[in-house]
């Protein structure tokens, strides 16, 4: 098993995948983690949609202008929800799921990659939101944070460099 630290350095967003499915079981893990992930008051509130569907990504990767086209090349992709009015935390909790998704994508050896969508849309102002809830009919009362994009990735990526690292931005004690 992968050591969690290697895990950390390995993992990079990739956005080329193969056309290969992801295995049934490799997507159970994958959500198994966002469902296992903390939440506030431990209130569990996030909704997930798990697309794959080719036509439904190819809309859902046209939600936005930019910096989502990739999706279309997807072969799964997990649309990550949350109710603002139920949850205050509805943005942290989506966030710390989905970035669970990602590990454990990454030890499987599958990329992945986030795709924002809370706040994002298109140039005649029409919100991301708004699109993917009429591709996947998402209640009202749900608002999309982000979607994960998987697969078998095709773009190679170099792992972090230790040498990047921000230690700078890391203070003791006092700012
Ligand atoms: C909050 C957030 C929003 C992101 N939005 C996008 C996005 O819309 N499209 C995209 O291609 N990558 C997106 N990314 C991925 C980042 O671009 C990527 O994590 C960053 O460049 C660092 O690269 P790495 O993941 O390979 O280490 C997002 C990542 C985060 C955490």
């Amino acid at each position: 098993m992968t050591e969690f630290k290697d895990l950390v350095q390995k993992r990079r967003s990739h956005r080329k995948y193969t056309d290969e499915e992801i295995d049934a079981d490799d997507l159970k893990l994958i959500i198994r983690a966002a469902l296992m992930s903390p939440t506030s008051k431990n209130q569990r509130a996030w909704q997930f949609v798990v697309v794959d569907d080719k036509q439904d990504l190819e809309k859902l990767a046209d939600a936005k202008n930019l910096g989502s086209q990739f999706l279309k090349d997807a072969p799964v992709a997990i649309v990550v929800l949350g109710d603002p009015m139920q949850n205050d935390c509805w943005v942290e909790d989506g966030s710390i799921a989905a970035a669970s998704m990602q590990y454990q994508a990454e030890e499987l050896g599958l990329g992945s990659c986030w795709i924002q969508m809370r706040g994002r849309g298109l140039d005649d102002g029409t919100t991301a939101d708004t699109v993917i809830r009429g591709v996947l009919d998402i209640p009202d009362n749900l608002n999309c944070l982000c979607i994960i994009a998987l697969g078998h990735w095709t773009d190679e990526r170099r792992e972090q460099s230790e040498d990047k690292l921000k230690w700078e931005n890391v203070h003791l004690n006092k700012f």
